[in-house]
């Protein structure tokens, strides 16, 4: 198994030197606990694995993996910069503390308003399409704002189809064939060209379509940068960067993967004699996917056709395995070295067949009222969970050197009603 299963003297789970049985009783559950080191440890690592091959590097955290305030204030203190998917992420970017030339804008689909709010914080904008081009140039002045274009370089990869963002069937990015056009076109416009970028999908453990995507990028840079007589700043290669889920499942290795990355990005700058941009890589799942564990109770033992365990979290919670079919470890917390005796389903709490955190699990017996800690819960984990069937979002405690800060707090039935207004008619 690739991934740290920590327990202490009581033979219960560990996280960030806290017990995983006393955080549920002090906080209830379910409940995310972030791992405030790991955190600064997945970022330091990636970045020591670049910036020793290649010093000017820069890295975006996609924060679209986790906005909590408190995972981006430790990220911002690491020297992190932002990518930023939505004027809400630039907002709460900003509100963590980023400099605006620190995070990148990579929209897609957008609206003026949009581009109007990114324009106004003062942000790097990514921009995906010929439209956005031109309607970002009628709201704005080109001078005052630096651009770069998201290319498709016709190479896609990810853990699943929904997670592949290049390629012919991706609606990102623009043609390959078409980026030395869009460039043109916007130093005619006036703009300030500040870099290149691409994304390829998310969830990459295999290095291979990662390295043709940085290979067609610095294709296309050479073209704009020679036929297009274009000085790029930075070359942005997106993330993707893969953990494992499964036991089965091998770290990438970020050391080799970093040197061959760098050397073809050297070699490629020599090539089109492109100087020296700074190399960004976008990374969310990396930094902060593994440094998280969904804590939640079992409420429920069920021998119906099949054997359920029944918790108190739901795709509400945790998407990931609905929606992607995911695999999330799953330990009990007062035991988490214990032997599987039986494969169970454990089942979620929302009222949908699909709600199914594990179907046939090898798991070691489990009584109701135990403690299950779902692993790798920190990426697109709280960030994609709702308020469906009218369940409250989860609670968040930060924890470091043994101690835990409530980082969001639970919600209440009034936070699921905000925002409703029932016309005064209907109260008759
Ligand atoms: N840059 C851009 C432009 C992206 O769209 C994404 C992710 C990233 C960077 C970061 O990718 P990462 O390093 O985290 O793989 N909800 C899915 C993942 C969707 C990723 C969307 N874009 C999941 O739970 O697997």
């Amino acid at each position: 198994m690739d991934f740290d299963i920590e327990t202490n003297e009581k033979g219960n789970l560990s996280i960030g030197g806290t017990d995983a049985m006393e955080l549920a009783k002090r906080y209830g559950t379910p409940l995310y606990v972030i791992d405030e080191e790991k955190i600064r440890n997945n970022y330091k690592r990636v970045y020591s694995a670049f910036s020793t091959h290649y010093k000017d590097i820069k890295i975006f955290y996609a924060c679209k993996a986790n906005t909590n305030l408190a995972v981006m204030r430790v990220l911002e203190q690491e020297g992190s910069g932002i990518d930023a998917v939505s004027p809400g992420e630039i907002y709460t970017a900003l509100l963590a503390g980023f400099e605006p030339e620190g995070i990148i804008y990579t929209g897609n689909n957008v609206t003026d308003k949009e581009l109007k709010f990114a324009a106004e914080s003062g942000v790097i904008i990514n921009l995906d399409s010929f439209s956005a081009l031109h309607r970002l140039t009628r709201i704005c002045d080109p001078n005052e704002i630096k651009i770069s274009f998201r290319i498709n370089p016709k190479v896609g990869a990810g853990h699943h189809e929904h997670c592949i963002t290049g390629g012919e069937l991706s609606k990102f990015g623009i043609m390959e064939e078409e980026a030395v056009e869009i460039y043109q076109r916007a130093v005619d416009m006036g703009y300030n060209i500040a870099g290149i970028h691409t994304h390829i999908g998310s969830g990459i453990l295999d290095p291979e379509p990662f390295m043709l995507a940085v290979e067609t990028l610095m294709d296309v840079a050479g073209r704009i940068h020679q036929e297009g007589n274009i000085d790029l700043e930075f070359i942005d290669f997106g993330g993707g960067l893969g953990i494992p889920y499964t036991p089965q499942e091998k770290k990438l290795d970020i050391q080799n993967f970093a040197k061959e990355i760098t050397d073809l990005y050297k070699n490629k700058l020599n090539e089109y004699d492109l100087g020296k941009p700074t190399m960004c890589i976008e990374p969310g799942r990396y930094i902060v996917g593994d440094a998280s564990i969904l804590l939640t109770k079992v409420n429920t033992i069920k021998q119906s056709y099949r054997k359920f365990a029944g918790i108190d979290a739901g795709f509400n919670t945790l998407l990931r395995p609905s929606m992607y079919g995911s695999y999330h470890h799953i330990v009990v917390a007062n035991k988490p070295d214990a032997e599987n005796t039986q494969t169970i389903d454990i089942a979620g709490n929302i009222c949908e067949s699909g709600d199914l955190f594990a179907r046939d699990r090898p798991m070691p017996e489990i009584k109701e009222g135990d403690l299950l800690a779902i692993f790798n819960a920190g990426a697109y984990a709280f960030s994609m969970s709702s308020q469906y069937n009218s369940r409250p979002k989860a609670m968040e405690v930060l924890v470091n050197n043994g101690e835990s800060e409530v980082v969001r707090e639970r919600e209440t039935f009034a936070d699921v009603l905000t925002n409703q207004n029932v016309p005064v008619r209907l109260l008759k």
